[in-house]
């Protein structure tokens, strides 16, 4: 309650410099504090940038605690900035695990609590992770990263606005919830909303349906809402992730070969290592071949490649901007490691190599069962005239393509044209290499 001598001895004054001072009762200075905050407009900072000036990493969730840098997972930059960006509504990450996934979402909400307040939303998929993810990785953010010391009430206070799954902060507040909950997720009006991990989300939060969807719809009054969907991926058919990153305008990280130059999405197919002279294999000597010149690059040099890629989206952007990623581009696993991983999981069946798929590849893994078998395939085998555009066509796309295998070959694009009810009308092979800086295309 705020006294009337108070209310009188309050004030509000513009000093010569303009700035705006606050005079009188702690309460009524708290009050303008957070009203104000809400009418701040939002700072042109964005999230990488004010991770790379604010945000320290702490000694129980990092093997690098200290100062936050950017640049020691490139591919980073440019999700966070996706975050940033007024004209992105959705953000979708589809990727392996451990390549830093989280971390961009604690940014999200460093950022929003210190300089964009607005209220938020952090999903885990059970209540547990959503304690665990409050208390392992959000409070000590909050005790380590300057800027937010103070602006979430001491633990100890009890002033109600410091509990694990709420906190408060002036101009917004933070929820986190757990996607088998319906109750948490239905609670309040959402302007950033971040779901971790959806790919382990209940089917339906109790008998309330998708979680996902349950909170999406805390967003629908926001204007300028956000929405983040992070997850390493899992069955195909039944991934949430990958349904998300389809809508999405499905960015991949293009990475420059140190020797001819050629950018290149990073795959396993061009991840090789030796066998000795007995057959077995030597993981220790595994390196990444580019795809072009064949050159291998040790770690180092993948790394150092790494760090000067980009983004590139292969579909038109409505809105949605998806970024996928495997290990291969993490900067703490070395080429090793994963090939171990790999023949470990081989050697383990189907249930093990569903598990490197998921996690080391960032992919979805389909039940052989579901796997299109080749007499099924030869079923739909159609012919026509090379050069014309089969009855039913009513889109006449055009691409180019330079990694190893041609179009039609790629198992990923056969399933992709056979989805989309596409076909290729005709291809055009060139039998020398294209720089892409020489590339431009004439419409
Ligand atoms: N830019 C960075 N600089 C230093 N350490 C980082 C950076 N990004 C992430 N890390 C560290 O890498 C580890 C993995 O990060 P994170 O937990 O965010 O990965 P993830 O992709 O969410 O993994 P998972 O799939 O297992 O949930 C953490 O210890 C994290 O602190
Ligand atoms: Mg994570
Ligand atoms: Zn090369």
């Amino acid at each position: 309650m705020i006294s009337r001598s108070q209310k009188l001895n309050s004030k509000l004054t513009l000093t010569t410099a303009s700035a705006l001072t606050l005079q009188g009762s702690p309460i009524l200075k708290r009050t303008v504090t957070t009203a104000l905050a809400v009418l701040k407009p939002p700072p042109d900072l964005t999230i990488s940038d004010w991770a790379d000036q604010n945000r320290r990493l702490s000694s129980e969730a990092s093997a690098e605690p200290g100062q936050w840098r950017t640049s020691r997972a490139e591919y980073q930059r440019g999700i966070m900035e996706a975050v940033s960006d007024a004209a992105t509504e959705t953000v979708v990450i589809m990727s392996s695990s451990q390549v830093g996934k989280t971390e961009v979402v604690n940014n999200c909400v460093g950022y929003h609590i210190d300089q964009d307040p607005a209220p938020i939303m952090v999903v885990m998929p059970t209540e547990r992770d959503a304690e665990t993810w409050s208390k392992d990785r959000f409070s000590p953010m909050v005790r380590d990263t300057p800027c937010l010391q103070g602006k979430i009430a001491d633990p100890r206070s009890r002033d109600g606005n410091n509990k694990i799954l709420h906190k408060r902060f002036p101009g917004g507040h933070l929820t986190i919830v757990g996607a088998n909950a319906p109750s948490g997720l239905a609670s309040r009006p959402i302007r950033l909303l971040l779901c971790d991990e959806v790919d382990r989300y209940p089917f339906s939060a109790g008998a309330e349906g998708d979680p996902v969807n349950l909170a999406k719809k805390r967003t629908v009054t926001f204007w300028n809402r956000k929405i983040v969907l992070v997850s390493t991926p899992t069955n195909k058919g039944s991934s949430r992730i990958e349904a998300a990153f389809e809508e999405s305008d499905q960015r991949r990280f293009w990475v420059p070969c140190p020797v001819c130059g050629l950018e290149q999405v990073l795959t396993w197919e061009q991840v090789k290592w030796d066998k000795d002279e007995n057959g077995d294999h030597r993981p220790e000597t595994a390196r990444y071949h580019c795809a072009d010149c064949d050159a291998a690059w040790m770690d180092e040099t993948r790394w150092a490649a790494i760090s000067k890629g980009r983004w590139i989206a292969d579909a038109p952007f409505n809105g949605t901007a998806g970024f996928h990623l495997n290990e291969i581009y993490s900067p703490w696993i070395r080429l090793e490691a994963m090939a171990k991983a790999f023949l470990s999981a081989r050697a383990g069946g189907d249930e093990t190599m569903k598990t490197f798929v998921n996690t080391s590849l960032g992919e979805t893994w389909m039940e052989s069962g579901e796997a299109p078998d080749w007499q099924r395939l030869q079923g739909l085998k159609e012919q026509w005239r090379a050069g014309t555009v089969p009855a039913g066509g009513r889109r006449v796309r055009g691409g180019a393509g330079q990694l190893g295998l041609s179009p039609e070959r790629s198992p990923r694009n056969c399933e992709r044209y056979a989805r989309h009810r596409a076909c290729a009308a005709d291809q055009l092979i060139l039998p020398f290499r294209v720089p892409a800086s020489s590339c431009k295309i004439q419409a």
